[in-house]
């Protein structure tokens, strides 16, 4: 299958964001420590999701989906270890991790998969799990975990890791005392993550600050929670018509999660109004380069949306420069680009583009989740046809990413 771009048209229309994958993961993971039903609405329609399903239901959970709700009943959960196959499908399996152990007190694990951005280690996950009780041992590629005794603690991380974080988080949701996470990472995912903890009894506070504190504890119970929209969907989506022009509404947004990346549209010449949960975006032809991108942990500019305003900036008048700074290899899109004629030259962690250069159509190849949307907001701005393969990698983020694209107006098409 490839998805087929019809560029150089403006773009009119309207689109909903679904919930957010980065959300959704850790809180699938987190519903095993329910030991009862957990109902997830908002709940994206994504091959990731399709992975966590699966381990859930490997790991003895009962799966239902109707429409976005999901009902995950964990409460004859039988299994503590996840096979290397669901292991390698996502980054975000190894967020299992710490909810099993501190379930179950064991968990045998391999390495995980997901988008190929360079060294993407697990070592402050497993710190982090030590300091709450986990010895841990790695045997021939198995990462095999065994509980002393939960327990309480301090951890510090060197990094502010979403997943190490989370990690965290669910590990300490039932360990007894209380467990301190210092320069914990503070996406909304984290609060949406607490939030939900919360619901399950658990005495957890502080997400989006520097400093979580959890009490452990928490009841077999019905937990429903909804999940948080996509930020990073929702930028792909005000990019895109940045990229080709037009205007737009674009619908259940959380604006504030994404401030930083209507702040660069707004500064690119973008007229952009947010009202509740909604986004209107208008863009004219003359964008204009905007100061240097860098990408920071939340509340920065974040690592996902430098792909797809790379794209948007290949139509900015003058030069826009990036600085990626939290994945070494994040620049996969940038081969692919060029052959639609951008001129971007990169160096290390830095990348410089030149504006303006008129665009074709061309077949590109999706090497990544968010290269990808970036090849498609490339393509909504290149006159003519693109055909963009890999959209496993697309799939992974963004629910029938065509007929987004086709609400707001575009000539996008998923064919053989
Ligand atoms: C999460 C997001 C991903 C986003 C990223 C950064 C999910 C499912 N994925 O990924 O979309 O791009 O945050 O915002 O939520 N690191 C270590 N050791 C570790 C863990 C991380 O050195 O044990 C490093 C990483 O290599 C990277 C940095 O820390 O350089 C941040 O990574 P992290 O925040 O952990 O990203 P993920 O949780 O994998």
């Amino acid at each position: 299958m490839i998805l087929r771009i019809n560029g150089g048209k403006k773009l009119c229309g309207s689109v909903a964001v679904h919930g957010a994958k980065n959300s959704v993961l850790p809180i699938m993971a987190a519903s095993i420590l329910a030991e009862g039903e957990s109902v997830i609405h908002n709940c994206p329609d994504l091959t990731d999701v399709d992975v966590s399903i699966n381990i859930l239901t490997y790991l003895g959970c009962k799966v239902k989906r109707s429409g976005d709700t999901v009902y995950i009943d964990s409460t004859a959960m039988n299994h503590s270890d996840i096979p290397d196959a669901l292991m390698r499908e996502m980054r975000s399996s190894v967020v299992f991790l710490g909810a099993i152990l501190a379930r179950t007190g064991e968990a045998v694990l391999t390495y995980p998969g997901g988008c190929e951005l360079g060294p993407r280690p697990i070592d402050l996950h497993l710190m982090a799990l030590r300091v709450l009780g986990a010895d841990i041992e790695e045997i021939g590629g198995k990462i095999i975990c065994k509980v002393r005794k939960l327990e309480g603690g301090r951890i510090e991380l060197p990094i502010a890791s979403v997943g190490a974080t989370e990690n965290a988080m669910l590990m300490a949701s039932r360990c007894p005392g209380k467990t301190v996470i210092a320069n914990a990472a503070r996406e909304p995912e984290i609060e949406d993550l607490q939030n939900y903890l919360q619901k399950l009894g658990v005495g957890i506070h502080g997400a989006g600050t520097a400093i979580i504190t959890v009490e452990g504890a928490g009841e077999k119970k019905i937990v429903e929670h909804t999940i948080i929209p996509d930020r990073i969907v929702a930028s792909t989506y005000a990019l895109a018509v940045a990229s080709a022009g037009g205007r737009a509404e674009i619908n259940n947004v959380e604006p504030r999660h994404f401030a930083t990346v209507i702040d660069v549209l707004k500064e690119a010449g973008c007229d952009i109004e947010t009202a509740g949960d909604r986004l209107k975006i208008a863009c004219g032809k003359h964008l204009k380069a905007v100061r240097p991108i860098m990408t920071c942990p939340y509340p920065g500019f974040p690592t996902d949306a430098q792909p797809p305003l790379m794209a948007a900036s290949l139509k900015f008048e003058g030069t826009t420069v990036f600085v990626e700074n939290i994945f070494e290899n994040r620049y996969r899109h940038v081969g692919e680009l060029r052959r639609m004629g951008a001129d971007i030259r990169t160096e290390g962690r830095v990348a410089v583009i030149c504006g303006r250069k008129t665009l074709h159509g061309a077949s590109v190849e999706a090497t990544d989740l968010r290269g990808g949307a970036a090849l498609a907001v490339a393509a909504l701005g290149a006159e003519g046809e693109s055909r963009i393969s890999g959209l496993k990698h697309i799939d992974r983020g963004y629910e029938k990413l065509e007929k987004a694209l086709s609400e707001l107006g575009a000539d996008a098409a998923r064919t053989e």
